[in-house]
Formats: structure tokens, sequence, C-alpha cells
């Protein structure tokens, strides 16, 4: 696999002389604040476009324009480029502003790459986020549509400052996109086997990777887990991933993910309708790798650790039945009412390995693990549950910095009452009331009191049915942003 994995981006320059503009075969982007004033090389480009650009400034389409939303002058006179795109961004715009104007050109970018002039602007780094997440396009399997998107070069008048500020933003998109690759990709490309070796291909960040095989799984005792793959020709597999950047003694941070590469539902089998989108129940393992890749990528002075379980649940005769009982590592027995719910019984092996092995300091969970948190909270919003308010407070406030939708809903020993078996000792189902929050509650079992801990219920947000601000249709890797952004404050204090 090669590494890293997002195409566009070139340099961030001095905007001094006008040569790169002039050269320009692809598209041109000029970052103007909202007054309709120009200045320097946008001024320039209008003599020789003939005044095309003032007169599309005193225009109602831009007045019409909000902040981080753009216009088209094709094919301009005096020029070679295709295009000279208009966008609207205040001077002092807000992040998400300048994000948003880094998507509209992202969005737009083609083959023969863009100049993007950002003279005068403070958020040259956040414009460059933005236009790499949006430029993402995952078109490697349509043979006609192969040809990847042309180089970005940002013009500005403090690139030396916005160069290393843009740093720690750019590899937290190479995270991103990582994980967008692996949610997006087919069941048969990314098969448990793929899932693990793209993994592994991470030691050459300075990752230290190790996978755990199934007579591993076994001695450990994780039956949970390896009920699930069961049904599988591809072998069940956790991965752990180590990023050792804090201090040799800190306690590290950990992050679980549900990799789930294929969810037919098993022996409980699910409808054929939609069935396909199953692909993407790895979300939650996909936006681990993609948060660890960001972490070393930027070097993070922090020891994270980063676990997922890899599995596929497939029907199949020597699948796991309805009414099984499996024991877990940690010993609590679960009778399996609904194979369709596998997700959990994948967590809860995981979430007490990471525990048991690596004492975390704290604890987060990424899982697209219920239809009800679609149901509850729709596609704007991941669920979020937590045994630790200060630690859930500390993620909800990165979450919405980085513009990712998180809620917080309720956990309590109320809803236990709906996983009480009457063989085992507790079931994997709850039936239909409150649905996300009995799956929450039954993977609190498998999480010590004394360690802080959430779980993120992705299933709404990690592939939504339109395209979003920042992502084109397809998966999103949200979460990737809010983690690494949860990390940094750590860091910081
Ligand atoms: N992977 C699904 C949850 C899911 C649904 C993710 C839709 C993304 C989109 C999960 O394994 C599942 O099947 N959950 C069941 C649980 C039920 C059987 C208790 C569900 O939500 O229907
Ligand atoms: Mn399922
Ligand atoms: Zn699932």
């Amino acid at each position: 696999m090669p590494l890293p994995v997002t195409p566009t981006f070139a340099d961030i320059a001095e905007a001094g002389d006008d040569a790169a503009l002039l050269a320009a075969t692809g598209r041109i982007a000029l970052v103007l604040p909202g007054d309709g004033r120009l200045s320097g090389a946008a001024r320039r480009l209008d003599r020789r476009m003939r005044g095309a650009i003032g007169r599309a400034l005193a225009g109602k389409s831009w007045a019409a324009l909000k902040p981080g939303e753009a216009l088209d002058l094709g094919y301009p006179s005096g020029l070679q480029a295709e295009a000279v795109q208009l966008v609207k961004l205040a001077r002092r715009a807000s992040q998400a502003e300048a994000r948003k104007a880094g998507a509209a050109i992202g969005k737009a970018l083609g083959e023969a790459g863009a100049v993007v002039l950002a003279a005068g602007q403070a958020k040259v780094a956040e414009i460059a986020l933005g236009l790499v997440l949006r430029a993402y396009d995952f078109a490697r399997h349509k043979t006609a549509e192969a040809k990847p998107k042309g180089a970005v070069t940002i013009l500005t008048d403090k690139a030396e400052a916005a160069r290393a500020a843009a740093a720690p933003l750019l590899a937290m998109a190479e995270g991103v996109c990582l994980t967008r690759d692996l949610v997006n990709e087919p069941a048969n490309v990314l098969t448990t086997t793929e899932f693990a070796e793209r993994l592994v291909a991470m030691t050459a960040l300075g990752l230290k990777v190790e996978v755990l095989d199934e007579p591993a799984l076994a001695a450990l005792g994780m039956r949970a887990l390896l009920g699930v793959g069961q049904g599988s020709e591809s072998p069940t597999k956790v991965v752990v991933m180590e990023w050792p950047g804090g201090a040799k003694d800190e306690a590290p941070f950990a992050l679980v993910g549900k990799g789930v590469v294929f969810d037919t539902g098993g022996i409980s089998i699910k409808p054929a309708a939609g069935m396909e989108e199953m692909t993407m129940d790895m979300g939650g393992a996909g936006v681990v790798a993609g948060t660890m890749m960001a972490l070393a990528l930027r070097k993070a002075r922090a020891n994270v650790v980063g676990i997922v379980g890899l599995v596929e649940n497939m029907p199949d005769g020597r699948a796991q039945r309805p009414g099984d009982i499996v024991k877990s590592m940690k010993g609590d027995t679960i009778e399996v009412i609904n194979t369709d719910a596998e997700g959990r019984l994948v967590l809860a092996d995981i979430l007490w390995y990471a525990q048991d092995r690596f004492k975390p300091a704290g604890m987060i969970n990424l899982a697209t693990l219920t239809g009800a948190i679609i149901i509850g909270l729709g596609h704007d919003h991941a669920g979020v549950f937590s045994n630790d308010d200060r630690l859930c407070n500390a993620f909800l406030k990165a979450a919405a910095a980085e513009g990712e939708g998180a809620w917080r809903l309720p956990m309590g020993p109320g809803y236990d009452a709906l996983i009480k078996s009457r063989l085992a000792d507790m079931k994997n189902t709850g039936g239909r009331p409150a649905g996300a929050i009995t799956a929450a509650q039954f993977l609190r079992r498998f999480v010590r009191d004394e360690v802080p801990w959430i779980h993120l219920d992705i299933a709404g947000v990690a592939l939504p049915p339109k395209e979003t601000d920042l992502a084109p249709k397809g998966a999103t890797g949200w979460g990737v942003m809010a983690l690494d952004r949860l990390i940094r404050d750590r860091e910081a204090g």
C-alpha cells in the first residue's frame, strides 16, 4: 500500500510573482473577502481578464454566496487556466468557514490540478485541510476514471508559518483518507487478512504493529469474538497498533474498534435490500487505524494503543447459531439470541484484552453497532455513551471543535434488565426498546468501573447517504479529527 495516501497536495508557497498563476493549466482559485476589493496578484489577473473578476464580484451571484462558497468563471481569456474560481471568505473567517472554502476548491479539482491564491488569509492551513478532504475520491475500481487529481499549490504571504500550521492538519487528513479508503473498500478486497496487512504496512511510519491469529485468540479465551467469525473462510484476527510517543512510564490511551469486514447477520441473516452496505461494518476499526496513522505522521507526544477485532459474520454449516452460549475472555457467559448482534461480541473481548494487557488511562471504542442509533440520531451525530463525565465532556468538546457531530445518550442499571438471560450471564440483544443503549450497556459489562470509557456508535455517520461539507458521498472518516484533537488536548494539559 502506498503511504501516505492523500494525492493532491503539493505545496504552500510565497505569493510573490505571478508565474505560477500564469502557468496554471488546471484551475485557479482566488480566495477573496466578501467586500469585492482586489489586491496584488488578484488585481493583476483581473486586468488580464479584462475586468471579468471585478464584474463578477459586483454581481448578484457573488453577493448571494455564503462564506466558503464559490463561483466559477470558465475558460478565462488572457490565461491558460480552465477556470478561475472565486471563493468567498472573510479575512476573519471561522475555522469551519475556512475548511468549507477549501472544500469548494477540492470538490471542483480535476486532473490538471490547481493554483490557489489565498494572500491576506490567516487560515491557510484550514483551507488546505478542507481542500484535501473534499478532493478525496475513491475511484480505484472505476477503470475509466482511475486518473488521480492533479497537484495543488497554495500561494500565500506567510508561507513558512502556513506550512508549519498545515503539517499536523495534513497528517490528520492522511488519517481520515486512510479510514475512508478502508471503509469504502468492498469486502472481497478488504478481507480480514488484507486489512491486517494494510495495518502492518504502517510500521513504516514508526508504529509497532502486532497481529494475533486464531490460535492466539483461542489461547486468550476470546470465545465471544471467535464465535462471530466461525462461519467465515477469512480467519479472525486482532491487530494491536502502538504509538509510543509519550513518556515511558505513562499509561497509554486505548482506542478499540469493531472491524466486521462484512456483516450478513450470520444465521440471523439480514434482508437482501441494502445488505451491500455492510461492507462498512469495519468502520470503527477504520477510524482507529486512521487515527493511529495521524498520530504517527504528526509524531504525537502521547502513548496510544489501537486495537481492532477483524472478523467476518457469515452463515455457514459451522457458523454460530441463535441460542449458542459463549464464554468471553472476561469469563462472563453470553447467550447469543441473535447472531446479527455480533459487534458487541467482538468488542466484549477486545475491550477486556485492552484493559488486561495495557492498563489504559482511558479507553474509547468505536463501532457501527446498531441500526437503532440511526433511528435515534440520523446521520449528523454519532451516539456517545460513557461512564465518565470528564472524559466524555472532553471528547464532546473536541468533536464540536472539529465539526464532527456527537450526542451523548444515557446509560443506567435500569437497562440491564433488558439483557438478562435465563441461561447465561447475559444475552446479546435487548429487544426493540432503546436498542442503542442496551448495546452500550452490554459493552459496559466488559469495562472496569475505574477505567474512563466512551462508546461511540458510528453506524449513522460512517457512511451517510449523501455527501457532507468535507466528504464526497461515501465514507466520511468521522471521528479521526475528534480523536486526534482529544489526544492533542491531553498532550497540552
Ligand atoms: N452492523 C449492524 C448495525 C448497522 C446497521 C450498522 C445499519 C450500519 C448500518 C449491527 O451488527 C447489527 O446488525 N445490529 C443489529 C442489532 C440487533 C440484532 C439487536 C441492528 O441494529 O439491527
Ligand atoms: Mn449485525
Ligand atoms: Zn454489525
